[in-house]
């Protein structure tokens, strides 16, 4: 695995803002400071308040004190927060917040938008003697558009009737709609723009270019959505002649998830627009154990926030039962982006020796280890 390196590699302390978040995060944060301890790692970790409890107590899921916090520290590790839908989470708010027109936002959605980290990151490989993977030697990396696409958060619920008169005298299939009532549909906008499209992109070529590489592959529905997926892919073949000696293809999203249970060693690079992106970091992290072994790098030019790609679980929090690859994982990322190596080879080459011994697993790789036990026997072999 491979990750993108900062160039300014400090030589004192770093600051690393911590941000457990909910449910598992907390355990799984606490998995990855035993390595991190182990590697002698120098670093503050400063904790920010980031959660659903938050949002509860004080109707903002990313208090603006932990905004603040990610403007002065070199990176970020962050757990996992639980997203309810709009109304759920309106039902939780502490008595006073509720009907104040509060309305819940995916904390790392914000995050990933309001400090531009637009690449996503997700190295997916199939680390030998993980019972769990689908086939051995799969080694694909996702670059995901992190900031644009249907996360745009532009959308509207009850439609507004100066937009649905807008879109009427527009564009020709809203007639299709016209004699819904406004208060019986909901528009959500994708939005792509070209500077978006380009520079994952290019991050994408640029990361293959780096690390040898062979294919990058782009992923889209521009058949269908002609306008934003035309945009990305007409972007894409206009970058890959800048790239000769890099292979190219591209196919829909709906094609690319056969493809790839089908022929996985068919790819490489897979770049993508946001949700296409979400949609096969899960399928891909599938095939090479599942969320238990998905890590993921929120990447920008002056912040990068590390993460496992899974969720909360709210289901299992508090037993500490959960896999702590992935996060041992991201921690790998974040020493690379860093510009520690050595220790991050280290750390990914303790993960494979004891996931190859097979002798501390955690549930969902057949064991009973706990987390933190999984995390201790990792720690052991640094
Ligand atoms: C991911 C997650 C997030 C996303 C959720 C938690 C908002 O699925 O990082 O892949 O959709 O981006
Ligand atoms: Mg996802």
């Amino acid at each position: 695995m491979s990750g993108i390196h900062n160039p300014n590699k400090k030589e004192g302390k770093y600051r690393i803002a911590w941000l457990p978040g909910d449910g598992i995060g907390i355990e799984v944060l606490d998995a990855a400071q035993i390595v991190l301890d182990k590697l002698k790692f120098k670093a503050d970790y400063i904790h920010g308040d980031i959660g659903w409890e938050y949002w509860c107590k004080e109707g903002d899921a990313f208090p603006a004190r932990t905004i603040d916090l990610l403007k002065n520290v070199d990176a970020a590790l962050f757990g996992a927060i639980t997203s309810k839908p709009v109304k759920a989470a309106e039902a939780e708010l502490t008595p006073e917040l509720k009907g104040k027109g509060l309305t819940y936002r995916s904390p790392i959605v914000r995050m990933r938008q309001l400090f531009d980290l637009y690449i996503c990151l997700r190295p997916l490989k199939a680390y030998p003697g993980n019972p769990l993977n689908f086939k051995e030697n799969i080694d694909l990396v996702v670059f995901r558009e992190n900031t644009e696409d249907l996360y745009s958060g532009v959308e509207f619920n009850p439609v507004p009737r100066e937009l649905a008169d807008t879109l009427l005298k527009l564009a020709k299939p809203f007639g299709a709609f016209k004699d819904v009532p406004l208060d019986k549909y909901a528009i959500s906008c994708k939005i792509n723009t070209k500077k978006g499209s380009e520079r994952i992109i290019r991050a994408a070529f640029e990361f293959a270019k780096k690390f040898g590489r062979k294919k990058v592959t782009c992923i889209h529905k521009a058949n269908v959505v002609r306008a934003t997926d035309g945009l990305f892919l007409e972007t894409f073949k206009e970058i890959a002649k800048e790239y000769p000696g890099i292979t190219t293809d591209d196919a829909n999203i709906d094609a690319i998830c056969m493809w790839l249970l089908k022929n996985p060693f068919n790819y490489d690079v897979l770049v993508a627009p946001n949700l296409y992106g979400d949609i096969i970091s899960d399928l891909c992290a599938q095939m090479v154990g599942g969320l238990g072994f998905g890590c993921s790098g929120n990447i920008g030019e002056k912040l990068a926030v590390f993460e496992p790609t899974h969720g909360s679980a709210p289901k299992y929090a508090g037993q500490y039962k959960v896999n702590p690859i992935a996060t041992i994982l991201a921690v790998k990322m974040l020493l690379d982006w860093l510009g520690e190596k050595e220790k991050g080879v280290a750390l990914e080459s303790a993960v494979a020796t004891v996931i190859a011994a097979g002798k501390v697993r955690t549930y969902d790789i057949g064991g009973d280890a706990k987390t933190l036990e999984l995390a201790e026997a990792i720690a052991a072999q640094l």
